[in-house]
Formats: structure tokens, C-alpha cells, sequence
């Protein structure tokens, strides 16, 4: 990809984000930030420009992308939403929380980017340079996670230009920061009757459980449901992770969290020493970026609580230890 280098600190600005909207309409990809990991996205209404996505991406076709809007009433224009929908809605967006609805019956929505299904993903995300482009281009853009098919999601600019240098990228990476969950959002499925948890987010079951009080766990390999719940996915590419670990050898790279890492790894970085989930999953896939290294025989990961937003954390972790 032939983009100069980013210094991390230069954010971008009204300018910037002008020539990204530009960019957009004219049904180019361009990266930017949202608060969960950066998307890659094209105008959503355009066949040529989700193609580009996919082509990027170097992603399976029949992986469906989500719908980005500005607003909840622009989302209303892509799928219809019953007084359940409305009500998530109201109480988690903008923010990291996807919703699978019906496709709306006039929705200006490239069927490659439903991948042909009768439902969409949708959502309104809160990082303000994310809403201010979407807001200028005036179409909903659709947005997988800025990385090569499988691959890291990337948290940052300069993971984004790392993951395609040497092969053909993004028109333009917008600089955001660093995001501020650091995994992408929440998926539920409203488009039938019971409440699905398709991918576990930031927005926890728990935090859910007030308006959706069904809502329950989609099986891991119900892939009919969400088609990019691939088992393998997030693989770094140099070495492999080890889960559970509870030594570590001295080839080895050290996932930690908590208070007491373990010791002789080669290198450690520690999700979170003081045991928080929020910063923990804020550092997950820039940790597992910095860690993939040939150097390394393997990342070992120690085990981290499966609870509330332990539940997310886990499921990366284990999509980015399968070997098939
Ligand atoms: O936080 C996020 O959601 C990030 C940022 C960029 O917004 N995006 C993201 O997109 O993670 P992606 O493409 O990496 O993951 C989208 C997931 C896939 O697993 C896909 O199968 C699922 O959403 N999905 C999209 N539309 C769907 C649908 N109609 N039914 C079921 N699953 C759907
Ligand atoms: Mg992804």
C-alpha cells in the first residue's frame, strides 16, 4: 500500500474528513475510526464500491458487512425495526452495539453487501469522526473490521497501514487514535421473534437483559445465523496462540492479566494488571498485533474471567487460537 507513515498523534481534521467523505462518495474504501476497531468502508448503496471492500479484504462473499448510519432514522431506512429494536436502540446507540433486522423493503442497500439475505446488519457508531463522514457523504457506508480477511482487527491507524502494506489497501486511512473499545460491537439478532446474542461485545448480556430479557447465547457454531462467525479468525499470522496458559516457555510471548503474570516469557504485555476487563479488551488485538512476531513459538494467554465482558474477550481469543 503506498501511504506515507502516520504519526499516531496527528489526528485527522474537518479537512481530512472532507476528503474522506469525497473519497466515499466517489465509491472508494477508505479505513476510519469507530470506538470499536476500524472499519474499511465503501458507500453501501453502490455494488462496485462493496466490491472493492470484499476484493481488499480478500473476504468470502457470502459474509455479510454492517450497515454504519449516522443516525437512527437513517438506520430506519435500512431495516425496519419493531418497538424491541427501537428500544435498544434508543438506550445503546450511537454506540458498539450491531443490530440483524429485517432488510427493509426499499432499502438502497447493495446486495453484496447483504450477501444476499433478507436481514442487515446495522448500526450507529459513536466515534465522532466516524458520524461526522457518514454524516457528510449522505449514504450509509458499509464497514468490516480494517484487516485482511481473518487477520487482527486493527485499533489504531498504523496497525490498519501495517495489515496492508505490500498489497493493495485503503484510498485513504483516517486517523481516529486508538479505539476506545477495541473490539468490535455487540451483534443481536432481532429479525424473529427470540432474541439472539450473535457476537459478544462491549454491550454485555447483562446490560441487555433489561429490555431483551429472552435474549439468549446463539451456539458458537451456528454459523446459518451469523455467516462471518468463522471458528478461525483473528489468527495472528507469524505464530499461534495458547490458550489457558499457566506457565510460559522462554520462546514464548506472554498474553498476561492480572496481578501476577507469569515469568520467563521472552516478551509479556499484560492486558490489564489490575484485573479489568474494560481495559483488558481495549488492548486485546494491539497486544496480539505487537505479539505476532516469528520470533515467538507460540503467545501463550493466560486464562481470563469468563464473565461479562470476559464472554467477548474469550471468544476472540479463541477464534484466534483454532488451527482450521
Ligand atoms: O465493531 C464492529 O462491528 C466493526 C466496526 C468497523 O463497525 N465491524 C465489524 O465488521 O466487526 P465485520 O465485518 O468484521 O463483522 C461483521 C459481522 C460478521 O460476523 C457478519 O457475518 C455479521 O456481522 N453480520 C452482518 N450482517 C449480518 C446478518 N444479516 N446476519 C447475521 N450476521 C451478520
Ligand atoms: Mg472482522
Amino acid at each position: 500500500m503506498d501511504l506515507p507513515s502516520l504519526p499516531e498523534n496527528q489526528l485527522a481534521d474537518e479537512a481530512q474528513c472532507r476528503q474522506a467523505a469525497e473519497l466515499l462518495r466517489d465509491a472508494q474504501v477508505v479505513a476510519i475510526p469507530t470506538e470499536t476497531v476500524y472499519g474499511l468502508a465503501a458507500r453501501a448503496d453502490q455494488d462496485t464500491a462493496v466490491a472493492s471492500i470484499y476484493a481488499l479484504k480478500n473476504r468470502p462473499t457470502f459474509n455479510p458487512l454492517i450497515i454504519h448510519c449516522a443516525t437512527l432514522d437513517q438506520a430506519a431506512t435500512v431495516g425496519l425495526f419493531d418497538e424491541r429494536a427501537k428500544a435498544v436502540a434508543h438506550a445503546f446507540w450511537p454506540g458498539p452495539l450491531t443490530l440483524v433486522l429485517p432488510l427493509h423493503p426499499s432499502a438502497n442497500i447493495s446486495r453484496l453487501a447483504t450477501a444476499g439475505l433478507g436481514t442487515v446488519g446495522v448500526r450507529v457508531p459513536a466515534h465522532p469522526l466516524a458520524r461526522a463522514i457518514i454524516a457528510a457523504c449522505d449514504v450509509p457506508l458499509a464497514a468490516p473490521s480494517a484487516n485482511p480477511s481473518e487477520a487482527i482487527s486493527p485499533t489504531s491507524a498504523a496497525q490498519v497501514i501495517s495489515g496492508f502494506r505490500g498489497r493493495p489497501g485503503p484510498a485513504l486511512v483516517v486517523n481516529g487514535g486508538s479505539c476506545e473499545h477495541g473490539l468490535e460491537s455487540t451483534i443481536i439478532d432481532l429479525s424473529g421473534p427470540q432474541a439472539l446474542l450473535l457476537r459478544p461485545g462491549s454491550i454485555t448480556p447483562e446490560m441487555l437483559e433489561p429490555l431483551l430479557p429472552t435474549l439468549s447465547l446463539a451456539e458458537p457454531g451456528s454459523i446459518i445465523t451469523a455467516p462471518g462467525q468463522m471458528k478461525r479468525h483473528y489468527a495472528p499470522t507469524h505464530t499461534h496462540v495458547r490458550l489457558n496458559a499457566r506457565h510460559v516457555e522462554s520462546t514464548e510471548a506472554l498474553l498476561a492479566f492480572g496481578p501476577t503474570p507469569l515469568e520467563g516469557a521472552k516478551m509479556t504485555l499484560n492486558l490489564s494488571p489490575k484485573g479489568d476487563l474494560r481495559e483488558a479488551a481495549a488492548h486485546l488485538f494491539a497486544y496480539l498485533h505487537e505479539l505476532d512476531q516469528p520470533e515467538f513459538s507460540a503467545i501463550a494467554v493466560m486464562s481470563i474471567p469468563e464473565q461479562g465482558l470476559g464472554l467477548a474477550i474469550h471468544d476472540r481469543l479463541t477464534r484466534a487460537a483454532a488451527r482450521s
